[in-house]
């Protein structure tokens, strides 16, 4: 998909998009509208009349179903595949791989982002006394929200080292019509280009995009790696990039408004508080000063928004979308990984279960460690280790094996870290204590006695069973009855 306009298209045509032509009010309002919609599985709102000329787009990505029609799926682990084949390319061996070859290569070489002379996000440009976020009709998501927030940017800086890219998906509480804060937390990519910045620092932010570049905004890439090419990668077609009017960036030449200005090192306000996706409010803390010097856009601009908060909320299928895509790129480093889950309710940092293959005595402490060293994945409260054949998807089940296959004396390792930078629970912000529980099978080597084995009917009976079962007389099929009594 080209642009939002193209998304909107599509989720209209897939009976997933309500448009709402009654006038709604961005403060408070649109949450509660958005968050009955989100929680009954409904569809994506285009707002048309959110007091404001702008009509603005939201929950758009509040489903499973949908975040597939996004990255253009079947299913997330596709996405995740794609990635992986690139990963773990190997040296074609005969002519049909090295075709297959040939075109991975490509679809490498067409992930470059592209400049081009003119985009529609410039129809429009805004400069000194027209610049006026307050048009926009950013919402003020929760009552106790220190201001209206833009919740849903691609918030685009430089390296001031090597000239790479930036883009992170960073909330922005507007101060007043031409200034907002920028929350960059501190373990972020683009708090790290403004602390090597000398003086001033040129900030673009793009809102409106098509949903792949949207979503790669918010994907934990490692500092080097350019989202935008990622973007390109999962859209199979080069992000298209305009010279930005008043600053020394490329800015995405579809988006529907693109904001451009700067930030000056030390210059500080308070942000917050705001209702975030722990579920609580996060208080006011220092963050850096935006100044938006112009606003370019589209004639018809329409606004992006998304509402955070307890989950499940629509952030939480962005969140399973960079559970599958980066799942091969863990297994680069940590091989005996089988499948991870970051449950939702867990707001991603909190808990991760993991199932490896266990072929040694401390195996799973080794890869507790190896989460806490990877990435974000390092700021993970809670690791749950499991066996190959556990499905951690299945909580249950996770919670069946914790509680049969664990000496809390022997098997949780206490540990400390450092920890979400929105994490209220430890005494000290950022850092504090970490939990490892191995609910793996244990060896003699593990101080364990010999482990019993677990009980499974055998597959002869369970054949039997499933031939005969319409002449039991019990009604459902047998299949449709084991997956009833699982739950
Ligand atoms: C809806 C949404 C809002 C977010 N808001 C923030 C935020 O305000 N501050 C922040 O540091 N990260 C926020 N994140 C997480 C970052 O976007 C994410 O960690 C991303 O990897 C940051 O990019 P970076 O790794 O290039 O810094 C948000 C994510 C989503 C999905």
């Amino acid at each position: 998909m080209r642009d939002l306009r193209e998304w909107i298209a599509l989720l209209e045509r897939e009976g997933e998009l309500v448009r709402i032509s009654a006038e709604v009010d961005p403060r408070l309002e649109i949450t509660e509208i958005t968050d009955r919609v989100v929680k009954s599985g409904g569809p994506a709102l285009l707002s048309e009349n959110p007091k404001s000329s702008y009509p603005l787009l939201i929950n758009q990505f509040g489903t499973e179903r949908r975040m597939y029609l996004a990255l253009g799926v079947d299913s997330l682990d596709d996405a995740g595949k794609r990635v992986g084949d690139v990963l773990e390319m190997q040296p074609p061996q005969g002519i049909a791989e090295k075709v297959r070859g040939l075109k991975k290569l490509k679809s490498i070489a067409d992930s470059q982002p592209k400049r081009v002379r003119s985009g529609p996000s410039q129809e429009i440009v805004l400069t000194g006394d027209e610049v006026d976020l307050n048009a926009l009709p950013i919402q003020t998501c929760w009552p106790g929200d220190a201001a209206p927030f833009i919740t849903l940017p691609a918030v685009i800086t430089k390296d001031p080292r090597t000239g790479g890219r930036n883009v992170g998906m960073y909330r922005m509480q507007v101060l007043d019509g031409r200034t907002t804060a920028m929350h960059w937390q501190i373990h972020k990519d683009g708090r790290a280009d403004y602390l090597l910045a000398d003086g001033r620092m040129d900030v673009a932010v793009a809102l409106g995009l098509d949903p792949i570049t949207a979503y790669t905004a918010s994907a934990p890439l490692p500092k080097h790696v350019d989202e935008l090419m990622l973007a390109g990668f999962l859209r199979g077609e080069p992000v298209e990039l305009v010279p930005a009017k008043t600053v020394d960036l490329d800015v995405p030449a579809n988006a529907e408004i693109v904001l451009e200005g700067y930030i000056a090192k030390d210059d500080l306000t308070s942000e917050g508080p705001f209702g975030d996706h722990t579920g609580y409010y996060t208080p006011p803390e220092l963050f850096p000063v935006f100044h938006v010097e112009a606003i370019t856009m589209r004639r018809d601009a329409i606004y992006p928004s998304i509402v955070v908060g307890k989950p499940p909320a629509e952030d939480a299928w962005l969140g399973k979308a960079t559970e599958r895509i980066f799942l091969p790129a863990i297994r680069m480093s940590v091989p005996e990984l089988v499948d991870y889950d970051l449950p939702v309710a867990g707001a991603f940092h909190n808990c991760c279960l993991v199932s490896i293959r266990k072929s040694y005595p401390g195996q799973a402490q080794k890869v507790m460690h190896a989460i806490w060293g990877l990435g974000l994945l390092s700021l993970t409260k809670a690791v749950v280790v499991v066996d190959e054949w556990v499905d951690v998807h299945d909580y249950e089940e996770v919670f069946f094996r914790v509680g049969a296959n664990v000496d809390p004396k022997r098997d949780v390792l206490i540990s400390e870290g450092p920890l979400d930078h929105l994490d209220h629970a430890p005494s000290m912000q950022f850092y504090g204590g970490k939990i490892g529980i191995d609910a793996t099978h244990k060896g003699p080597a593990e101080g364990a006695r010999p482990w019993p084995e677990e009980i499974r009917m055998s597959d002869e009976i369970r054949r039997l069973v499933d031939e005969r079962w319409d002449e039991y007389g019990l009604g459902a099929p047998a299949e449709a009855l084991r997956q009833l009594l699982r739950r």
